[in-house]
């Protein structure tokens, strides 16, 4: 465990690690069908296992205190993709130092679930501090500490039916959420929750929304939190929630650890490095995106940016002045 004042907490999110083909019949549903369709007409070029190999050697290189990995590492939750999955993991580093969540494209379809949560069960579990806080309970959410923050990790990945990215904490892990949080704080710790989907109603359409977000925020807004990291939607966003009058809970959601070039809202691939010091409830958060210069260039500084209450999110790019 780290004991510094300061630790840094880095995110890599939806790197999305090309299909690992395989031509058994039985695997081939519908929806992966027309995943891979989709893949080869246009994700092949977009999302770039170069580009993620990169990000996570820029990472390293950074010598974060810990690394949280949000989900979507795979694309169609094929068997072979949890092995070079595993493999890039790996090189993050071992599973003191990363923690995963799965995202929808891990858990893709009816079966994967339990492959993916088999296949890379080590590095989703509470630590030896997570599972004695916990009692020794199993499964998500697990807990890790890093210093003196607490690493709150949810699953909210389902399998879903063809079109459908969705995705769902469900009454036992929330329930388990609330007395965790609620724990934590007693315990003054910075808490930190991962979860892959965005976690507000109103940041994705209902198809591939987090099915139970009204609940969860509510959840957030009872029981508070220093921050919650997410994924899925491809892109940075800040978003802030909280009790009317009580302390405010930042949403940070990052853009994806593989894009080789710009695609719609989709920017280039980029990480977070969260600087955290201070206390459980009284968190002093800087977020550090590094990521892409341009396509086929080196992996710069893009923003530097102290969380505010209530704040916006920077603009990012070489424009930024970094002091
Ligand atoms: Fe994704
Ligand atoms: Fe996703």
């Amino acid at each position: 465990m780290s004991t510094h004042d300061t630790i840094t907490l880095a995110q890599i999110t939806d790197v999305h690690l090309p299909p690992a083909l395989t031509w058994k019949p039985w695997i081939w549903n519908l929806k992966r069908c027309v995943g891979l369709l989709n893949w080869y007409r246009n994700r092949r070029d977009l999302h770039l296992a170069p580009v993620a190999a990169l990000i996570a050697a820029d990472c390293v290189a950074q010598n974060p205190d810990h690394i949280a990995v949000t989900g979507d590492v795979a694309s169609l939750g094929l068997p072979g993709e949890f092995a070079v999955g595993l493999t890039w993991l790996e090189t993050l580093g071992d599973i003191a130092r990363v923690s995963l969540i799965p995202g929808n494209h891990d858990i893709y379809t009816k079966g994967c679930d339990v492959a993916c949560l088999r296949e890379w069960a080590t590095y989703m579990r509470s630590d030896a501090w997570g599972r004695d806080f916990r009692g020794g309970a199993d499964g998500f959410p697990y807990v890790r500490r890093v210093g003196n923050v607490a690493l709150v990790a949810l699953n909210s990945a389902v399998p879903t039916r063809l079109f459908v990215a969705a995705g769902r904490i469900g009454p036992r892990q929330m329930q388990a959420t609330a007395e965790i949080l609620d724990r934590l704080k007693a315990e003054g710790l910075i808490r930190v929750v991962l979860i892959h989907h965005p976690p507000l109603k109103q940041q994705a359409p209902a198809r591939r929304a987090l099915e139970d977000a009204k609940a969860f925020e509510k959840l957030l807004k009872e029981h508070g939190a220093d921050i919650v990291l997410h994924g899925h939607n491809h892109r940075d966003t800040l978003f802030w929630t909280g009790a009317e009058g009580g302390a405010r809970i930042p949403i940070v959601g990052l853009a994806t650890g593989s894009t080789g070039r710009e695609h719609r809202h989709e920017p280039l691939a980029r990480y977070n490095i969260y600087k955290i010091s201070g206390r459980g409830g009284d968190a002093r958060i800087e977020i550090i995106t590094r990521g892409l210069e341009s396509a086929g260039g080196k992996i710069i500084e893009l923003r530097r940016q102290v969380l505010a209450p209530d704040a916006t999110l920077a603009a990012s790019g070489s424009v930024m002045s970094v002091p």
